[in-house]
């Protein structure tokens, strides 16, 4: 996820391009730059780091100009660094862009336009719509636009200016946002309205594949067949602060609300049917799988979470026996570790202490360390030997919520691509996996819309003092995460327990009245956890149960049912915890807590 801006007027451009990014750093902050049309040539500015940097950066080098685009960055291909900010350009610097989203095919059309003669500098994806743009350029700066983008897969939201054009900004969306601001004699492009609501009100709305002319004189909006399109003026009436957060209330539930793309962005250019599993950073052979007799999956809190999904997962897909441990244990108890050892270290900052501490003791013991984190260039993504992005888009929330179910993804893909490798799978399986895998988007949008039950059970329990989140299997995994969310952000007390160990103990705690959530996804373990709930209903429990479509059987035992479409057994976490993430949410809300900064908690604990 990154933040673009661009503005054509009579004003100084740099000035309101610097405030407009300032409104999106939200969307990401490891970098940032302006490209200016200067009398007629383009000078960019650009640099790794916070906003300020650049603003420091303009003010000892200030450029002039009334129109330029703007970027600020979330690393996806290519660490923060000044080479990989944006803006970006072909190599003589007639065309220039900046660019949010991913370009799936890049690797691929690098090589194409490689073979034309064009030269690559940076690491990132972007760098090939500036060259693109230039290879169609005959003069006519929308017309290349329109037939670069026929090449192009993936998402994407693009300003692109040239030299050779002076006086336009082009830009165009797909499936990445992209508003067009009316002023009075100047116009603008940007990510999200927050960015040009100090200059108007007044909006365009784009949808996919509209191509937007900006010159002093006005806006033109074509269609991809280059027909003139009229839009209607959406006037704001709403304030920046909530339209940062994308009209919701707070950012954990835009974040919750962001899970599917995330899923989408996660899974994109890596899971292709019919293909292998096409992995970016992780390089290990057969021969290296083969010499690795045990996995460790090493992480703090829902990041741990995710590696006990992990666990069943690359256990279940690859045949290798998986161990999970809490980081600040695993690195004091000296575990017996060496180089037939793989360690997979989870961690959405990639900066977590514990965690960045494992991933070197672990090394200095000759183990071979594959990261999963959301940050790219973080400390942990740097120092380990492979690594897998998780591409949630920056997570303001100090609840986790997207970042957990890319954590997931991510174990499925590397469950999927060692299953591969070892094939301890047959095609048709992984096949079926992969397929499934891809619907998942649109299967977490629905489960979205549970909202209303969710909100009136919440609404009758929040006062309670205690709660339990019981599941088997995979089931237990995420009860485990649906009880620290509550925990976390709604401070009620609960715990996580795996049904059949609650005769064991837990069930003395059980009265009239005690609130249970229980999960049941798993077919081979259905009647035992129907089993499980009439114990507890039998003591006077009050229990909301989890379950795929189509079991309406447990609605007779129940007080409240939540059903998640179906998707195969083992890819339920992904959709089950959405329903827990919102119970955690509206408990939280009812009780008139800060969900976003929840009390005592940081979002990146980089201190033991
Ligand atoms: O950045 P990390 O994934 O390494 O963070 C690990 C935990 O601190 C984090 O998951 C924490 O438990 C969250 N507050 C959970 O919502």
């Amino acid at each position: 996820m990154c933040g673009i801006v661009g503005f054509v007027g009579k004003r100084e451009a740099s000035p309101i391009l610097v405030e407009g990014l300032s409104k999106l750093e939200y969307r990401g902050y490891d970098s940032a730059g302006v490209a200016i049309i200067e009398e007629g040539d383009i000078k960019i500015s650009k640099c790794k780091g916070r906003l300020a940097m650049l603003e420091e950066k303009l003010k000892e080098a200030p450029l002039s100009g009334a129109i330029g685009i703007g970027h600020t960055r979330w690393a996806t291909h290519g660490e923060p660094s000044d080479l990989n900010s944006h803006p970006h350009a072909n190599e003589c610097g007639s065309i220039t862009v900046v660019h949010n989203g991913i370009i799936e095919n890049y690797l691929h059309l690098r090589e194409w336009l490689s073979s034309k003669g064009y030269k690559f500098f940076s690491e990132t994806d972007t760098e090939v719509i500036p060259n693109l743009v230039d290879y169609y350029y005959k003069g006519d700066l929308v017309e290349a636009v329109m037939k670069a983008v026929t090449k192009m897969e993936g998402s994407y939201a693009i300003g692109v200016i040239t030299k050779n054009e002076p006086d336009k900004v082009v830009a165009v969306r797909k499936d990445s946002p992209l508003i067009v601001g009316l002023g009075e004699g100047e116009y603008f492009i940007a990510s999200d309205i927050p960015a040009v609501l100090n200059h108007t009100r007044d909006i365009y709305l784009l949808n996919d594949k509209e191509f937007v002319v900006l010159t002093k004189d006005g806006v033109q909006i074509l269609s991809e067949e280059g027909e003139e399109i009229k839009k209607e003026i959406y006037h704001v009436t709403w304030n920046a602060d909530a339209a940062e957060k994308g009209g919701y209330e707070d950012f954990m539930l835009k974040e919750i609300h962001e899970q599917p793309k995330a899923i989408k962005d996660t899974m994109s250019s890596r899971i292709i049917p019919g293909q292998p599993i096409s992995l970016d950073k992780i390089n290990i052979t057969k021969e290296e799988l083969n010499g690795i007799d045990r996995i460790y999956i090493v992480a703090c809190g829902t990041a741990y979470h995710a590696g006990i999904v992990g666990k069943y997962v690359i256990e279940k897909l690859a045949k290798i026996p998986v161990e999970v441990d809490i980081a600040s244990e695993f690195r004091y108890r000296e575990p017996i570790i060496n180089e037939r050892t793989l360690i997979i270290v989870i961690s959405q900052s990639g900066e977590t202490a514990d965690t960045l501490a494992v991933l070197r003791e672990s090394k200095k013991k000759d183990c071979r360390v594959i990261a999963v984190t959301n940050v790219v260039g973080s400390s942990i993504s740097r120092e380990a030997d492979d690594v897998l992005y998780t591409w949630a888009g920056p997570e303001i929330a100090v609840a986790s919520t997207k970042a957990y179910v890319t954590q997931l993804i991510a174990m499925y893909i590397i469950g999927l691509h060692f299953a591969e490798i070892k094939e301890t799978m047959s095609k048709a399986d992984m096949e079926l996996i992969k397929e499934e895998m891809l619907k998942l988007p649109e299967k977490a949008e629905e489960t979205l819309s549970h909202k209303e039950t969710l909100q009136k059970f919440a609404s009758k329990t929040y006062m309670h003092k205690d709660m339990f989140f019981l599941g088997r299997g995979i089931d237990y995994a995420v009860a485990m995460e649906g009880s620290l969310k509550l925990k976390e952000i709604s401070y009620v007390h609960s715990e996580a327990y795996a049904g059949g160990e609650l005769k064991h103990g837990p069930i003395a705690l059980i009265e009239k009245g005690t609130i249970v959530i229980t999960t049941l996804t798993q077919g081979f373990l259905f009647d035992k956890m129907v089993s499980n709930i009439k114990e507890v209903v039998t003591r006077g429990a009050k229990v909301m149960a989890i379950a795929f479509e189509g079991n309406n059987v447990i609605e007779k035992i129940v007080d409240s049912a939540i059903y998640i479409p179906k998707t195969l057994d083992i890819l339920s976490p992904i959709l089950s915890v959405i329903p827990q993430q919102l119970l955690a949410y509206y408990m939280a809300k009812q009780k008139g807590c800060d969900v976003d900064k929840p009390r005592n908690l940081a979002k990146s604990v980089t201190v033991e």
